[in-house]
């Protein structure tokens, strides 16, 4: 049994917390592997995946939807989870009253949970650090604009590893189940 843990990330937070839950995986035995998504060519050799993106936008990172896509029956065929990064900040409601991590579950999980028939998702706080250099043209251009109007996001590590051991090890727990 070989789990793969794939990911697609900006700026290194969700890479984190693949490696992360591929350690716990791996150490509740269920052996498994952290690898961005570009660097899969084939899902085939491994029995489960566990496939997570930071969110931008309201959005997963493209290069998720589009090894969801490009890989689509092989992980309807096994079983899969997905997970999201983002929102930062340590409110755990918004103005709304909405609970955040509800609120920032990212588009694409409104059909790709019913496309792979995936067992379960989970969002996870993030990070983001507001002196990162910027990747991509809208971090370029939003770079340029008054501090005042940058200040939305809240830059910091918010990554709960509590979370994200306890979601690793529900999945380890399934996984052993059958
Ligand atoms: C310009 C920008 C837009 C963002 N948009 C969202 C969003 O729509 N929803 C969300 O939950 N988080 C959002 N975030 C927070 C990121 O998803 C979070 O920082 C994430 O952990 C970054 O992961 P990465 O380092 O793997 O790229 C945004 C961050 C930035 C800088």
């Amino acid at each position: 049994m070989t789990v793969l843990v794939a990911y697609a990330t900006r700026h290194g937070a969700t890479a984190g917390i693949a490696e992360r839950i591929a350690e716990t995986l791996t150490a509740e035995g269920a052996p498994a592997e952290a690898r961005p998504v570009d660097e899969v060519a084939d899902v085939g050799p491994y029995d489960a995946v566990v496939l997570g993106a930071a969110a931008y936008m309201y959005h997963w990172l493209k290069p998720a939807t589009a090894f969801a896509k490009r890989h689509r029956s092989e992980l309807a065929a096994r079983p899969v989870w997905l997970f999201s990064s983002g929102p930062t900040g340590t409110d755990v409601v918004d103005a709304k009253g909405n609970d955040v991590l509800v609120a920032s579950r990212p588009k694409e999980f409104e059909q790709l949970p019913a496309t792979l028939g995936s067992r379960g998702e989970q969002v996870f706080f993030g990070a983001y650090d507001k002196d990162a250099p910027p990747i991509g043209l809208a971090e370029k251009m939003a770079a340029r604009m008054p501090a005042a109007a940058r200040g939305a996001i809240p830059s910091g590590d918010f990554r709960d590893w509590d979370a994200i051991d306890a979601w690793a090890r529900e999945i380890a727990a399934e996984l052993a189940a059958g």
